[in-house]
């Protein structure tokens, strides 16, 4: 009973209904608001509105998938609350340096899958919007965004990653720019790269929520080879990925 007098305190509700542990779980139940379901509706933002916000919220935690959601959704939920301020922004942290630090997935392309999830219609274009996101940012050349006040000077150089993961994107940026990883200067680049990314997001669910989207980015022909025999469709159907091949692979035929 202490134990469930704790934690109804520390749940605001007084002692007067003790009723058990069945009447504590209800209560608990009640007690959260039902999530609103997906998909929520896209709000136009022009995208340049968030462009300094997504700066300083991926400096505040050092975090890409981060600074994208909260510059997103946290413009959304001041501008027009529920259901926009009910999402956990702060659990996305974990996206920072492809996955907790990992160098896998980059941030940015995770947070854009994250809000793919909750704006897009169905499932078919939620993939669409994932694949074009991810290919996008494989050959777009970053970071582009300039800050009005820079927290660290940097080389003005871009990169192209050829791929999704941070750990080539960051190394690609390493090489052209002669900085060293995990430095001020490595993150004030990828801070950059948020804003970049956020702008892309926001611009691309613009386009998705008029019913104009365009999908533009393909694999490229290297690729597109291989995926003829390896891909789904293909004599050896032994690939499952639309990243580009070439960042890993070399023609072995
Ligand atoms: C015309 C069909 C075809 C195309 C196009 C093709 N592959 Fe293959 N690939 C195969 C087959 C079949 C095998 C099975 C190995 C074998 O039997 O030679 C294979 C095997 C492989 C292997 C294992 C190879 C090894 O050395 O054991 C790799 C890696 C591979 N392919 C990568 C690629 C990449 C990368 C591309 C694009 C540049 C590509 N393939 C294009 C048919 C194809
Ligand atoms: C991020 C790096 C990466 C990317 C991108 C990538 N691959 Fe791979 N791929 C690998 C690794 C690592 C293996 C495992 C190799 C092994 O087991 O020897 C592999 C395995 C394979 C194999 C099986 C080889 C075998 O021994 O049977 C094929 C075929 C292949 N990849 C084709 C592709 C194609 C086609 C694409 C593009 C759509 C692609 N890969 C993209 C890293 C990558």
């Amino acid at each position: 009973m202490d134990t469930i007098i704790t934690r109804r305190r520390a749940l605001g509700l007084g002692a007067a209904t003790i009723g058990g542990t069945l009447l504590y779980a209800a209560n608990s139940r009640v007690a959260a608001d039902a999530a609103v379901k997906t998909p929520w509706e896209w709000k136009e933002l022009p995208p340049e509105s968030i462009q300094e916000r997504a700066y300083a919220s991926a400096w505040a935690k050092v975090g890409c998938m981060y600074g994208v959601l909260e510059a997103v959704l946290g413009t959304l939920g001041d501008k027009y609350g529920a259901p926009y301020n009910t999402f956990p922004v702060d659990a996305t942290v974990y996206g920072s340096g492809g996955i907790g630090g990992i160098g896998s997935l980059c941030g940015t392309v995770n947070a854009a899958g994250m809000l793919f999830g909750l704006f897009a219609k169905s499932q078919e274009d939620m993939f669409a919007l994932c694949g074009e996101m991810s290919l996008w940012y494989e050959k777009a050349p970053l970071p582009v965004y300039k800050p009005k006040d820079p927290k660290h000077q940097i080389p003005d150089v871009t990169s192209v990653s050829g791929s999704n993961l941070c750990h080539v994107s960051s190394t690609r940026w390493a090489n052209a720019s002669g900085q060293k990883l995990m430095t001020p200067q490595h993150f004030e680049r990828c801070n950059r790269l948020v804003v970049d990314a956020a702008v892309k997001i926001v611009s691309m669910l613009n386009e998705y929520s008029r019913g104009k989207m365009t999908y533009k980015e393909k694999l490229n022909a290297f690729s597109e080879g291989c995926q003829a025999c390896h891909g789904p469709a293909g004599i050896k159907a032994n690939v499952a990925s639309s990243m580009s091949c070439n960042a890993c692979h070399e023609d072995p035929h």
